[in-house]
């Protein structure tokens, strides 16, 4: 990867180094960290890890970039699968399937299909009307269920109201269940012993990660407490350990949400803030300690097109790192339903 300026070189720095990386055969992306940070005098003095109690400091945020550590890991994925094709004879294959229209979900589907074919999976799309039943829906389900050339199931929500995505999601194979969404796969995550982890908090590990942001002893505050992202990261980062090791577990965690009382005093105890509320620009740069990270997960669709959770202009002056939006954790989150596909063709 080509850097681009000093500045993107610097905050590359650990995101270049490891394309070096030994990266024997296996899908466990741990494969390809760099070395853990092992002192607490290294916890605080990383690029990263500095001590957001100090406040002496001017900062201006460093960008996270999904899309650059989204390519770098795609490409890890694509020999990945090659060497699974070479090896077993196995091409990974994922089913996605698309009730109705919604342009949003569109576009998603359409960018999932898209880097599938980059990494060499295949991909199955079945798109099915607005006015489809919940019993045609399950009958797909049912056919994708039973055909061993699928390896990989992805049922793309919001579904029409006519449809209870609790029953649909409960349908899916839980050994294809790659959004990780059936409560076979929630109830490992919870026990610590996950098959699949769920994209979205598995893309925000990453970015950390990839960037020796250690979570271990920090207060993570997670503003949001969907099923999709805010439960699941919640429970991965409060556990003992993690597939990347304990340094990026082992979090004190708070989920906030909309009944939590003084929000801004809590979201300001944070050493990382993980905003996933679906509201723009909610978390303002007041609500924000200074030197933290910031993790913008929300993707919404304004007038001047598209923003995060976090007003980022405010956000940038005051946090020590940050997620942009287009561009932070989108990338991936599709990335890591690769990593959930190739998993289940293994
Ligand atoms: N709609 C919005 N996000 C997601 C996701 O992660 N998985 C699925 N299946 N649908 C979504």
């Amino acid at each position: 990867m080509e850097p681009r300026s000093l500045l993107a070189r610097e905050w590359l720095g650990p995101v270049v180094a490891l394309e070096a990386a030994d990266r024997r055969a296996t899908n466990d992306l741990r494969a390809t960290l760099p070395p853990a940070i092992e002192s607490e005098q290294d916890r605080y003095h990383g690029p990263f890890n500095r001590d957001s109690r100090r406040e002496d400091f001017a900062v201006t945020a460093i960008k996270l970039d999904g899309k650059a550590l989204a390519i770098q890991i795609q490409a890890e994925i694509a020999d990945q699968v090659s060497r699974l094709k070479e090896t077993r004879g196995i091409q990974p294959c994922l089913a996605t399937v698309l009730v109705g229209e919604d342009p949003a979900s569109q576009v998603y589907i359409r960018n999932k299909l898209a880097a599938c074919e980059r990494v060499g999976m295949i991909s199955r799309h079945v798109t099915l009307p607005n006015t489809t039943t919940q019993a045609e829906l399950l009958g797909a389900l049912s056919e994708l269920n039973a055909d061993d050339s699928v390896h990989g199931i992805l049922v793309q929500l919001p579904l029409p109201e006519q449809i209870d995505s609790m029953v649909v999601l409960d349908a899916i194979a839980p050994h294809k269940d790659v959004d990780a969404f059936h409560p076979h796969n929630v109830g490992l995550l919870s026990q610590g012993r996950p098959h699949f982890l769920p994209c979205t908090p598995h893309g925000v590990v990453q970015v950390l990660a990839r960037h020796q942001i250690t979570t271990a002893g920090k207060e993570v505050v997670i503003v949001g407490r969907s099923d999709i992202v805010g439960k699941p990261l919640a429970l991965m980062l409060a556990q003992k350990d993690s597939h990347l090791g304990p340094e990026y577990a082992n979090a004190t965690v708070t989920l906030a949400h909309s009944r939590t009382a003084n929000l801004a005093d809590v979201t300001r105890r944070a050493d990382i803030l993980v905003a996933a509320i679906g509201k723009p620009e909610f978390i303002r740069g007041a609500m924000i300690k200074p030197s933290a990270v910031v993790i913008d997960v929300g993707i919404n669709r304004i007038e001047r097109g598209l923003v995060g959770d976090v007003h980022y202009a405010e956000a940038c002056e005051v946090a020590s790192a940050i997620t942009p939006v287009p561009g932070g954790i989108g990338p991936l989150t599709v990335t890591m339903l690769l990593h959930n596909t190739l998993t289940a063709a293994s």
